[in-house]
């Protein structure tokens, strides 16, 4: 595995691939990795001949008083996956290389509805950062599929508009979430976890998981489902940010052409912010 810091080394190391015709997959990440990106890496893999993973923690998608700081950083245990796995390239930029005029001055791409609701009306100006990085990366790397987790569901579904709408080369690959045991939806924030509060945690995805067998069950009340999920998760102990049932597809209230619905949470525990969502196909 190689290990690239600039952009320039990167074009570099991926033009002699092309012109082998070797197809070429790409993982965006922003490290501590765990099962859940190395599931990311092992479909990619199994996708394309060369498999490109980025750790950069993207300072343009956190918010002025959020955790961008104190994000942890493990380049050494997370280049030893990667190795495991059978990267072909490492792309670890630091921060002048993507932002080399400051983030003030950059370019930004947005996407409008998609980008404004659930995490996007908490956190303003996150999906912005997202969405102008991932640009970014798919110009530089140019693979020819990109993975994404279901984990992140509205970024998932932003990523995948932003591309259709910017007609990006690229397909969009979609994999499901990595759980612990106890369904806990792995992340990188759950090691901010107290253990009490990781024996709290469960719950989020129970809760989820709950709703979605209601709702599965005939039960077609969401307001009710939705306030009810809310006031178990804060007996429990969390700061609910929103839990939202959704058409699966615009993230807007569920109308008579859902074909699927998400069913999407967002909750604090303590200073710690935890996201999970299930889907139900209505048939
Ligand atoms: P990060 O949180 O590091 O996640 C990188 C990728 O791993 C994302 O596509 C995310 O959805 C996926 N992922 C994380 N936890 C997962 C889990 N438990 N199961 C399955 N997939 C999981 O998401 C980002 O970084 C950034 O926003 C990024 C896209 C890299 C842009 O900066």
């Amino acid at each position: 595995m190689r290990t690239c810091t600039t952009n320039a080394q990167l074009r570099a190391a991926l033009q002699r691939h092309r012109t082998d015709n070797l197809s070429i997959a790409f993982v965006p990440t922003m490290g501590n990795l765990h099962e859940g990106h190395l599931n990311l890496v092992r479909r990619a893999k199994a996708m394309c001949d060369i498999v490109v993973v980025s750790i950069f923690v993207n300072p343009l998608q956190f918010g002025p008083n959020e955790d961008l700081d104190n994000y942890p950083r493990t380049l050494a245990a997370d280049k030893e996956k990667l190795f495991s796995e059978g990267v072909h390239l490492l792309f670890a930029p630091g921060v002048e290389e993507i932002y080399p005029e400051g983030m003030q001055s950059q370019t930004v791409v947005s996407v409008p509805d998609l980008g404004d609701t659930l995490c996007g009306a908490s956190r303003p100006g996150h999906f912005d950062g997202v969405t102008t990085v991932v640009s970014k990366l798919l110009n530089i790397v140019g693979p020819d599929v990109a993975v994404f987790g279901e984990k992140d569901f509205q970024q998932l579904s932003i990523v995948r508009k932003m591309v259709k709408d910017l007609c990006m080369p690229v397909d969009i690959v979609a994999v499901a979430t990595a759980r612990d045991d106890d369904g806990l939806a792995k992340s990188s924030r759950n090691g901010y976890l107290t253990s009490r509060q990781r024996s709290i945690a469960p719950l989020l995805h129970e809760t989820l998981a709950n709703t979605r067998e209601a709702i599965a069950c005939g039960f077609d009340n969401f307001l009710q489902l939705e306030s009810h999920a809310r006031m178990k998760l804060l007996q429990a102990g969390f700061e609910p940010d929103y839990f939202a049932i959704r058409d699966a597809r615009t993230l807007r209230a569920v109308t008579d052409g859902t074909e699927e619905i998400a069913i999407l949470a967002a909750a604090r525990l303590g200073n710690t912010r935890l996201i999970d969502n299930v889907r139900l196909a209505l048939n």
